[in-house]
């Protein structure tokens, strides 16, 4: 493409690290659809003649559906899927194809079709991300009044409701769509016609090209567009933020499915076996879920790293923006899948859960709150009496609840027996009925609302 000025062709070294084709050939469709767009407008300014711009758009056809059909042919010489197109469009219609890089550069050309891929990505995430939504919320609606400890330190703290803690994850991902329907709305500006870095003397049409592919307006700055990449990083930023809330949701599923917890059972569709132990079940797909948070996030350091020394405006350095930005995409798509299944198709071991939060004295608060509200002790002295309890039901193997009264008027004789009404696990969670907490009553109240915010979308 540019032997004019060369005597010598490139070592096989130099081929070799300046092909980019074994990866961008990802772009073909949207380095097509670009290329319809701009030669469409190049004929409707009347900068090719209407007959070529009809030859070019119909070989452009036929490319397409030669990669349709065969995959896109990957010869390093020919560099990346720009230059790979434009040669096979020559082979088809002859010299005429020379026309379609008229007012147009690999630069703008790259920037534009990256820009289409990433949006399709962010509206693939955003489709999984809701659907694994509508999972959690199905199964919180299941289970909102299904009592299980709730944990601080891991360390039983409070009785919660199942629902409530899957409504929790319900409310990450909803800001996890969020950063990705920001991060839409920032990058859906055509960098097509900024050309090389400094536009163009071609009488060209921006705001045709951008319109024609669905972007809202062409880029201000043609020195910025053919140089920015915050796209992807955008992208990814809000690709981390959510690989890592899809890994803090499989280490639950993870501690849940082990023996000493047992408050959950994987789906078998999710879950592979041993080879020399025949009793395990182990949770590799949850396992490679918090994996692949560790990669994303190392996309997403990758590019980051890269683009912080360049100057205006492009460097060749930015040929490696791809790989991590299709690396994470592919391993966020599979992420959400697989914890789209775990939330639909595993089995909780309710009474299992229940159990565990009787036994870990999670009412121990409750009592303290009592004492508060009933006997008028100050929350410090309550907090104290509160610890005697616990420590006399430790040293006798049993629930708070199951301490008798006489057991709790000699750690003080204040406590009645109404107290016995506030130590079970289910008056605990009842009990906790303000806006957003853990009551039955609480967790319906989330799932109506979340319901109600996926339905406005329809
Ligand atoms: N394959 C290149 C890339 O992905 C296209 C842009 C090349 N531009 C250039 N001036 N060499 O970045």
């Amino acid at each position: 493409m540019w032997g004019g000025r060369f005597a010598e062709g490139p070592s096989a070294i130099m081929r070799e690290i300046n092909a980019s084709i074994p990866f961008d050939k990802a772009l073909w469709r949207q380095d097509i659809a670009a290329s319809k767009a701009h030669v469409a407008m190049l004929g409707a300014q009347g900068i090719v003649t209407p007959e070529d711009a009809r030859t070019i758009a119909d070989g452009l056809e036929q490319v397409a559906a030669e990669y349709e059909r065969d995959g896109v042919p990957e010869n390093w010489d020919l560099e990346d899927i720009h230059m790979t197109t434009e040669s096979r469009l020559a082979e088809l219609i002859g010299p005429v194809a020379g026309r379609l890089h008229t007012a147009r550069s690999r630069n703008d050309q790259v920037a534009t079709d990256f820009r289409l891929w990433v949006r399709e990505a962010i509206d693939q995430a955003d489709a999984g991300l809701k659907a694994l939504q509508q999972a959690l919320i199905a199964r919180a609606d299941e289970h909102s009044a299904s009592i299980m400890p709730g944990f601080t330190h891991l360390q039983t703290a409070q009785p919660v409701t199942l629902g409530h803690h899957l409504m929790a994850y319900y409310e990450m991902m909803r800001r996890d769509r969020s950063r990705f329907a920001d991060a839409r709305v920032r990058m859906n500006e055509s960098p097509l016609g900024s050309a090389a870095l400094a536009g163009t003397g071609f009488p060209i049409d921006r705001e045709a090209t951008a319109k024609a592919l669905g972007f809202n307006n062409p880029t201000a700055n043609s020195l910025d567009a053919v140089s920015d990449r915050d796209f992807a990083l955008d992208y990814l930023m809000a690709a981390s933020q959510c690989a890592l809330h899809l890994s803090r949701l499989a280490e639950e599923f993870i501690i849940w499915a082990s023996q000493p917890f047992g408050f959950v059972k994987l789906p078998d569709a999710l879950s592979t076996g041993s080879s020399i132990m025949p009793q395990k079940k182990n949770p590799d797909a949850a396992e490679l879920v918090r994996g692949h948070a560790g990669r994303v996030i190392g996309c997403t350091t990758a590019l980051m790293v890269t683009m912080k020394g360049l100057p205006l405006a492009y460097s060749k350095d930015m040929q490696d923006d791809k790989p991590p930005v299709f690396e994470a995409a592919g391993l966020l798509a599979l992420s959400i899948a697989a914890m789209t299944g775990m939330v639909a198709d595993s089995a909780f071991d309710t009474a299992r859960m229940r159990q565990a939060a009787e036994l870990g004295y999670a009412t121990a608060t409750d009592l303290a709150d009592w004492l508060v509200r009933e006997a008028d002790i100050p929350f410090r002295e309550a907090h104290h009496i509160t610890g005697a309890a616990v420590k006399r039901a430790e040293a006798d193997g049993v629930p708070l609840d199951q301490l008798s009264l006489d057991v709790l008027q000699g750690i003080d004789p204040r406590i009645d027996e109404r107290v016995f009404k506030a130590l079970s696990v289910d008056a605990s969670v009842a009990s906790r009925a303000s806006y957003g907490g853990t009551a039955p009553d609480q967790v319906k109240a989330q799932v109506a609302r979340a319901k109600a915010r996926l339905a406005e979308e329809e």
